[in-house]
């Protein structure tokens, strides 16, 4: 084992000398089977590498929470613009009609376990059966995994379990870093746990923006997206977004700064052009105050 007591300070992440692509556009996924691969490709688009996930899957441990009281009414209306729907099968099948998913992509929850009313959140187990997943077309799995947690072992098995299944089936994970009231929110950590994921064998990982973001990504060997967090003023949120992705973030997927804006519909148009089209956050929030008139 590695020695606990001389960890030397981590400073060559060298973020202007990207990771070799070897010829597929989604970082660290190139040695990956077609099917894989195919999935993949619906959630990060070819041509820019990025995707824009919407994340609606709140209401799995908070119940109805802001925006989200009704899936039904608050998600469609957004769908022409995201690349890829990431909610819990119960939301997924009873309010999203199937053909909104034309030539787009879910990243389907598949961990549960806890509920607002308990303080501690991180004993999940792996709430959705590889099956279950296949069926409902997923192009990714998503787990919450809680490192430094109560929790930790028990999510590092139902990450396991989803990538042992998934790569049977040629179905890409992606782990969620969990972050809850008395964890860590540093760089460090960030660094720790995005890097303990891909190196669990996650395709995709899930974590929050921080400074020093530009050493998150390039410490870790797969395509890194952003959660949103709290709801932020819509400026802030862009430049959250427009930040995380010139340090090296590959999308967004974003819940509450998209649907508990004051104006979803234009803030999702700005999210996707800063995404997509290389928009500066300064020309995307012109555009949301311009949409939203
Ligand atoms: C975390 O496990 C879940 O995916 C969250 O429900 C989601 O990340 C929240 O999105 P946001 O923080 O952007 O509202």
């Amino acid at each position: 084992m590695a020695d606990l007591d001389n960890i030397k300070e981590t400073k060559k992440f060298s973020p202007d000398n990207p990771q070799n692509a070897q010829g597929f556009h989604v970082k660290g996924c190139s040695n990956y089977g077609w099917g894989m691969k195919t999935r993949l490709s619906n959630i990060f688009n070819p041509k820019s590498g990025r995707t824009l996930m919407l994340a609606f899957d709140h209401g799995y441990f908070l119940g109805p929470t802001s925006g989200l009281e009704r899936i039904d009414l608050t998600i469609p209306p957004l769908a022409p613009y995201i690349d890829v729907f990431m909610g819990t099968r119960g939301a997924l099948t009873a309010c999203i009609e199937p053909g909104l998913l034309n030539g787009k992509a879910v990243a389907l929850r598949c961990s549960s376990g806890s509920s607002i009313l308990n303080d501690d959140l991180s004993h999940e187990l792996v709430s959705v059966d590889i099956n279950e997943a296949a069926r409902l077309n997923a192009s990714c799995m998503a787990v919450q995994v809680f490192i430094g947690s109560d929790g930790q072992k028990q999510s590092i098995e139902n990450i396991s379990k989803l990538i042992d299944t998934g790569n049977a089936a040629g179905i890409p994970t992606m782990g969620v870093v969990a972050v809850g009231k008395t964890m860590e929110r540093t760089t460090k950590y960030f660094q720790l746990a995005t890097r303990m994921i891909a190196e669990f064998g996650a395709q995709i990982v899930k974590c929050y923006y921080c400074d020093d973001f530009e050493t998150v990504t390039a410490g870790c060997p797969v395509p890194i997206v952003i959660a949103g967090g709290k709801k932020l003023p819509e400026k802030d949120a862009l430049d959250m977004c427009y930040n995380s992705l010139q340090r090296g973030a590959a999308g967004i997927d974003m819940g509450r700064n998209i649907f508990q804006s004051e104006a979803p519909v234009a803030m999702v148009r700005a999210v996707r052009s800063i995404v997509h089209d290389g928009i500066t956050s300064d020309q995307a929030y012109e555009m949301y105050q311009d949409i939203r008139k």
